[in-house]
């Protein structure tokens, strides 16, 4: 019997969802060699003459730290560098105790039924180390959440640093360029943290990068250069490829509900609206204190130490944490600038997102 060939019929307009998500890691990290290069060269000096090098890796929001960081590791994978590596997402693991058991996961380590306590912990990864001579590069992204955290202060940081430097490698990653000066003394100086900035991406970098995306997300010929273009425009206030891909996603969904063959210039626009229509949320009483206060400051804008003074009732992390809600919604913009010799963030309110 002549087996069954099932045919599509191409109706739809995306190829593979996935690849429009956050988490895909595509094959090419567009615009980022150059960390790449520098990242990679610190593993490889780490790994073949135990020379520790720990990063910090800071920029605004979608600007592929996270997608860097997830390419380093698989790229040490792929060329089977003599590494093991964990990936820890501070906002989900935030505790000394959760960040260990991942690392103790990673390491294989086999843990007793009874549980254990989290020196107990920290002491068999350390001898598991160095016993069996491993090496393991850990990265801390959203770092600001441990660092913050009431209950884990620098706790896994000073961890990590009383481990032996030949056997652990940390990538701290943040939005916030401050961050280490946050850190205890010691474990700063410990980590003695190289910085690199990741710059916000120009129109014609996310419209390559959208681009490349769409390539592999989306049906050939159900888009053009002019849709990519828009997309990458509405993502270029910030520089943001996250939002240029959202943009696209949303005006391919469009696009296929109305049954059409093709995403237009309408559907992007479309989606625009409807992406900054989810963003008019609910503000909580703290965030309505944070854009009432800037609301009323000269230029509508404000540092952070004005802020803290001015909302001295509120504590100043959970301060922090709004804060960052906020800028990640877009309902602020964040920009670093220096203050007699320090440095301080400014904060500046976008009316367009209330
Ligand atoms: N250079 C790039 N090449 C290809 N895709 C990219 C690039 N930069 C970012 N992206 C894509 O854009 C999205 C956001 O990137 P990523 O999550 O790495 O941003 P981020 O800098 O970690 O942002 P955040 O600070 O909000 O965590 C991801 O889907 C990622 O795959
Ligand atoms: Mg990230």
């Amino acid at each position: 019997m002549m087996p069954m060939v099932k045919t599509y019929q191409r109706e739809s307009i995306i190829k593979l969802p996935e690849a429009l998500n956050d988490e895909y890691i595509p094959e090419e990290v567009l615009y980022r060699d150059n960390e790449i290069k520098e990242l990679t060269g610190g593993i490889k000096a780490f790994v073949n003459y135990n020379f520790s090098q720990n990063y910090f890796l800071y920029g605004s929001t979608g600007v592929g730290k996270t997608l860097t960081a997830k390419k380093l590791c698989q790229k040490a994978d792929d060329e089977q560098i003599n590494i093991q590596h964990v990936y820890i997402n501070c906002w989900e693991n935030h505790t000394r105790m959760s960040a260990l058991n991942i690392i103790a996961d990673k390491l294989k380590l086999v843990m007793p039924r009874r549980g254990i306590a989290v020196d107990e912990l920290y002491e068999r990864i350390t001898s598991c180390l160095v016993n069996q001579n491993k090496k393991i590069l850990v990265v801390l992204d959203e770092a600001d959440r441990m660092i913050y955290s009431k209950y884990a202060k620098d706790s896994l940081l000073y961890d990590l640093t009383r481990m032996k430097k030949s056997h652990v490698m940390v990538i701290l990653i943040s939005n916030d360029e401050s961050l280490p000066y946050y850190l205890d003394q010691r474990i700063k100086s410990s980590l003695a943290l190289k910085f690199l900035e990741f710059s916000s991406y120009t129109v014609q970098q996310l419209k390559d990068i959208l681009k490349e995306r769409a390539k592999i997300a989306l049906h050939i010929n159900t888009f053009d250069d002019e849709v990519i273009g828009l997309c990458a425009a509405i993502a270029s206030k910030r520089g943001d490829a996250r939002l240029g891909l959202a943009v696209l996603r949303e005006a391919a969904l469009i696009a296929e509900n109305e049954e059409k063959k093709k995403i237009s210039i309408e559907d992007v626009y479309k989606a625009k609206e409807k992406l900054f229509e989810l963003k008019k949320r609910n503000f909580d009483e703290i965030e309505k204190k944070i854009i009432e206060t800037i609301k009323v400051a000269e230029n509508k804008q404000i540092t952070s130490g004005e802020l803290y003074k001015k909302l001295n009732e509120i504590n100043e992390r959970t301060l922090r944490n709004k804060l960052e809600n906020l800028v990640n919604t877009g309902v602020l913009t964040k920009e670093e600038i220096k203050i007699n010799r320090g440095n301080s963030s400014l904060f500046k309110l976008n009316e367009k997102m209330l």
